[in-house]
């Protein structure tokens, strides 16, 4: 079950160079750090009962032969160096026949490299509740939004001649744009801003990333596209792309920038995107979605802003229905209701994958496309050299509505789910055969949710059960595979207790992680 390609025999060489580094240094209680696999994870655990996991991801790990598919989690840990030391004795023995570790200068060095490792298949994950439950944060970051602001991120992007993926312009635009998001990131160690590059044209793509506090192997991602066309493709074709697609851009960018005004952390990962070369064909949206499903990367929800300036039907907001995803989309028509009052919804159609949410779409992911007008009403200047600002009506309040979206939808699913927990406890012990250990009662919130998971040695199962201990058959929740990894998630419409039962379904070791919003 350990994944010796997760964690090349070289690794060990990499710790105990650390090791020997820090044996040798000071003795100053510094901290390092190692990710280690599920077992290891638990034999360290042992020597030492108080370490805990900063952050764990669930891997899938596909033994040749298998029969099934299994789950391992890696834990980042954070260690002293004397302690690691100390335990140099059991990692040297133990980690070798345990799937290896990694050993890290730093905590995001720690955190970068688990970042890396393929999470499960976003199909085997829990959608997102949808549950609209960060009233207290929302209001605030729309108060400060600026169509101001759009109108100069739009005006900048318009004063390329053109946009073009092939052209200089198509090149320095995506350059400025990572500049523009790069600055605005200054001093948020938790925010990166990259270039995503393409294979037979010079344009990339633009990812600014927030990553998430507490569960960030889950990825939120909000899109539009950064290149323009108009008629030909020289360099010197006048495509100001004004609405199609600055407007989208400048919409997201206004939204970032107030999430980073108003100090917010997600604990899910946010990735602001401006893709390149959609209008040849959603070339760049399809290279990096196509690049997150082969990475599994679990991509909880995209959505796409593309054209949104122009006011041309009477309704505000048009989501589209087609390439898109149902409950994702009803949860922006919520969204609106809840945070954007006088703001009014419509649907429509475009009937072919006419932006970059069809590539989320296409590889399974949940998309959704928000639109300026109802299908046949938009912008009739987009693709020639009069797509304006001026020709939009010299406003950017219909692109501020799109704006005030996009930051409701990324800090609703930023921060939605179990891992929005306010308290988590973790437990350690070992079972043998048929034994049952409990746990609680966790007194949990309404509208919160209890969220419990198992790793160790052997097989461990388990129950979580409201109001009551779970036996074997009763429970509210149960997960008892053939290992230890087990989770299990309850949703609490009332206040009330709730309860976890572990049982050794062999003789087992566990670690019990119980994350929850307390009443
Ligand atoms: N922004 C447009 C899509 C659009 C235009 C949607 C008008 C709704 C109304 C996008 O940039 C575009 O031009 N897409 C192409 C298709 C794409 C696959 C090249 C299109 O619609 O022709
Ligand atoms: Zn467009």
């Amino acid at each position: 079950m350990h994944n010796q390609m997760q964690f090349p025999r070289r690794a060990l060489v990499m710790l105990l160079t650390g090791l020997l580094a820090s044996t040798s240094a000071a003795a100053a209680p510094n901290k390092t750090w190692i990710t280690v696999g599920d077992a290891a994870f638990a034999h360290l655990q042992q020597a030492a009962p108080q370490l805990i996991a900063r952050e764990s991801k669930l891997l899938r790990t596909n033994d040749a032969g298998a029969k099934v598919t299994a789950t391992e989690r890696v834990h980042l840990v954070e260690v002293d160096e004397a302690q690691l030391a100390t335990l140099s004795e059991a990692v040297h023995k133990e980690l070798k026949r345990c799937g290896g570790f990694m050993f890290h200068a730093s905590e995001a060095e720690g955190r970068r490299a688990l970042s890396k490792q393929a999470p499960l298949a976003a199909a085997m994950l829990s959608r997102p509740s949808y549950v609209i439950d960060n009233q207290a944060v929302v209001p605030g970051v729309l108060a400060q939004m600026q169509a101001s602001n759009i109108t100069t991120t739009i005006n900048d992007l318009a004063s390329f001649t053109n946009r073009y993926y092939t052209t200089t312009g198509g090149t320095d635009a995506s350059n400025w744009l990572r500049a523009k998001w790069a600055g605005m990131a200054t001093g948020r160690s938790d925010i990166s801003v990259t270039q995503f590059t393409h294979s037979g044209y010079n344009q990339k793509s633009v990812i600014a990333t927030i990553t998430g506090t507490d569960n960030a192997a889950e990825v939120v991602v909000l899109g539009g596209h950064l290149d323009s066309v108009g008629s030909g493709s020289g360099e010197t074709m006048r495509a100001p792309g004004a609405d199609d697609d600055a407007s989208g851009i400048a919409s997201m960018t206004e939204a970032f920038r107030a999430m980073i005004a108003s100090g917010y952390k997600p604990r899910r990962t946010i990735k602001f995107i401006g893709y390149a070369a959609e209008e040849v064909g959603l070339r760049g949206s399809a290279a990096i979605a196509q690049n997150f499903k082969s990475n599994n990367v679990n991509v909880v929800g995209a959505i796409q802003l593309d054209m949104t300036n122009y006011k041309g039907s009477p309704a505000d907001i048009w989501i589209y229905t087609d390439y898109t995803d149902s409950l994702q989309n009803d949860f922006l028509a919520k969204l609106v209701a809840a945070y954007q009052p006088g703001v009014t919804v419509g649907y429509s159609k475009c009937g072919y994958a006419c932006s970059d949410h069809a590539s989320w779409y296409n590889q399974g992911y949940p998309a959704s496309f928000p639109f300026e007008t109802l299908d046949g009403d938009d912008n009739p200047y987009i693709h020639t050299a009069n797509d304006t600002y001026a020709n939009s009506g010299s406003q950017a309040a219909h692109a501020l509505k799109f704006a005030q979206l996009a930051a409701a939808y990324a800090i609703e699913l930023g921060s939605d789910g179990p891992a929005a927990a306010d308290r988590v406890e973790n437990f350690s012990g070992s079972l043998t055969l048929g034994q049952t250990k409990s746990f609680g009662p966790f007194k949990v919130a309404s509208g919160g949710s209890l969220r419990a998971d198992t790793t160790g040695t052997g097989d461990t199962d388990l129950y979580v059960r409201k109001s009551a201990v779970p036996t074997t058959s009763t429970y509210t929740c149960k997960s008892d595979g053939s290992t230890s990894t087990e989770t299990c998630t309850v949703n609490m419409t009332a206040n009330g207790d709730v309860y976890v039962l572990l049982k050794g379904y062999r003789a087992s070791t566990y670690n019990l992680k119980v994350s929850y919003k307390p009443q």
